[in-house]
């Protein structure tokens, strides 16, 4: 019997650090397995890379149902038929409800590309280079209801250069979100983290 603990990964795009978490996972002695890829967009190029390895896959449009709780409602069956313990959202643009996010607490970690608490929501490394910041980075973070607002698991640190433009600084910073991932998984998954209210 495996002892690995059960992942999930929610997407709606590229699936990059999806595919850091994936690539992770192959090690023998690494303690989790991904069992199944989510998306709220059917096109996501990040569910073909998932297919290609094996992995179950799973997408709902959000215009077949009425509420976004019935959405939320839905996901969670999926995940459920998965039999999940934990969820990674990597790169998974859309707001969960808090009934959603409070069924999952604490199985739940979200990944953001910035020092949080610095920078919540979107287009960080623009915001980061108006205000002239010397270090930008990523941040894991057990997900709640307020968005990018749960506690922190581990941080990556990178310089931000004089010339950086949002895109130079995103790769920099997407390059450690690669390692970082993976990392803060294998603690959640080896019981060394845990959420605490
Ligand atoms: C990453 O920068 C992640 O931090 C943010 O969305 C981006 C997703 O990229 N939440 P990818 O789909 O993992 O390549």
């Amino acid at each position: 019997m495996s002892l690995k603990k059960r992942v999930a990964i929610l997407i709606s795009g590229r699936g990059s650090n999806m595919g850091a978490l994936i690539e992770a996972a192959r090690a023998p002695d690494y303690p989790a397995q991904i069992v199944g890829v989510f998306s709220n967009r059917a096109a996501a190029p990040g569910l073909d890379v998932a297919r290609s390895e094996g992995i179950a896959t799973a997408s709902l449009a959000q215009s077949r149902f009425e509420t976004r709780q019935a959405f939320d409602d839905a996901l969670t069956a999926v995940l459920e038929e998965w039999d999940v313990d934990f969820i990674c959202l990597a790169g998974f643009m859309r707001i969960l409800t808090p009934s959603f996010t409070n069924h999952w607490l604490g199985r739940a970690i979200n990944i953001h590309p910035s020092l949080l608490p610095a920078y919540k929501g979107l287009d960080t490394h623009a915001r980061a280079l108006a205000d002239q910041v010397s270090e930008a980075g990523c941040t894991v973070h057990f997900v709640t209801p307020g968005l990018d607002e749960g506690p922190s698991i581990a941080q990556a640190r990178v310089p931000v250069l004089s010339d950086d433009t949002p895109d130079t600084l995103a790769a920099r910073v997407l390059e450690q979100e690669h390692l970082l991932y993976p990392e803060a998984l294998r603690l959640l998954c080896a019981g060394d983290v845990t959420y605490r209210r």
